[in-house]
């Protein structure tokens, strides 16, 4: 098996490995500290030294963290992507009575201090806003970047499920480049690669992350019209690229867009993992990546 290689996210931006591992459901993978651990090395050893996480993902930095403690030298091999902006709400105290976005400069500061604590680490290698804030005021957000760049707490930033203009206006404010907008890319939801969003990374040659490239893993499951003929169209391909599973054949479909997504894997299991690298050798064609298109739109092209 191939290694999975660096890519370079956005000029004078950082390398990210070009498959990066989420860690959202951490909490669920019932893992002790040690088999998070060695999850950790085994996706590290295969290429995927990214990983990403958020403030909002539970007790996910924490039970990180906790592993990252126990062999403090990996820190050095990996590089961090966390995210801010989702205050959820918190009905046992009652302080927080519906969730909503928060992108105030006192929130991004102290968000970003608390999963350096959870983390156990001094650096984040990039910090994203989480969603768009309709409160948004880009200059608050530019001094609060600038603050933790200054402070050495973060090397970079970006955003997440920013359409163009929300990106341009927080990149006017900016004097340090975004480097990538982490958004949902999978054959059942491309609505990205539709609306602009991803024209204008291209055009920035900014690379998006591409989350739950399995769509939640409903791709597998799900039993509408849309999902039957995805899968359908998925099998074939399968067997045509002699790809191991449908899987690989998803994420070359992620891959294969000019706009050249770093795709984030959402397994906690190593053997789904190692598949996902096998993606990476499938080559497919341009019909082949408009066969699951049209699958999944159940129309074809005009
Ligand atoms: N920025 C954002 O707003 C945002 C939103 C969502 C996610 N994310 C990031 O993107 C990462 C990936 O998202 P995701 O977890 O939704 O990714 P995903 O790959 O679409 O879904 C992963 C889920 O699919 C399951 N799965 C994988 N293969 C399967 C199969 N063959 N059959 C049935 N189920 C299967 C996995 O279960 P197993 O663990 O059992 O394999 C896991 O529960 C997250 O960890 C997070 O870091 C970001």
């Amino acid at each position: 098996m191939s290694m999975v290689q660096k890519v370079l996210m956005a000029e004078q931006g950082p390398e990210f490995s070009q498959l990066v591992q989420g860690y959202w459901r951490l909490g669920a993978w019932n893992m002790d500290a040690q088999a998070r651990l060695t999850f950790l090395k085994q996706h590290v050893e295969m290429g995927i030294t990214t990983v990403d996480n958020a403030a909002v993902y539970g007790d996910s930095e924490v039970l990180f963290g906790e592993a990252l403690k126990l062999d403090p030298a990996m820190r050095e091999k990996i590089q961090i992507v966390s995210k801010f902006g989702i205050n959820s709400i918190a009905p046992a105290t009652g302080e927080i009575r519906v969730s909503h976005y928060d992108s105030s400069k006192a929130l991004i500061l102290s968000s970003t201090e608390n999963s350096l604590k959870r983390l156990g680490v001094e650096q984040l290698d990039a910090l994203l806003v989480h969603r768009p804030d309709f409160l948004m005021d880009a200059d608050q957000v530019a001094e609060a970047f600038y603050e933790l760049k200054q402070s050495g707490k973060v090397k970079h930033f970006g955003v997440s499920n920013f359409n163009a203009s929300q990106f341009d206006l927080l990149q006017s404010r900016l004097d340090t480049p975004l480097i990538t907008n982490q958004v949902e890319i999978n054959p059942l939801n491309f609505a990205v690669l539709e609306d602009g969003t991803t024209d204008q990374l291209q055009q920035y040659r900014i690379r998006p992350m591409a989350w739950s490239c399995l769509a939640g893993g409903s791709i597998f499951s799900e039993q509408s019209d849309q999902a039957r003929r995805l899968r359908g169209a998925l099998i074939e391909l399968a067997e045509e690229l002699g790809a191991d599973s449908i899987e690989q054949v998803i994420f070359a479909w992620v891959l294969k867009h000019p706009s050249n997504p770093a795709a984030l894997i959402g397994s906690g299991k190593i053997e789904r993992v190692k598949d996902a690298v096998g993606a990476l050798a499938l080559d497919m064609s341009r019909e082949q990546w408009y066969r699951i298109w049209v699958a999944s739109k159940g129309h074809g092209v005009a």
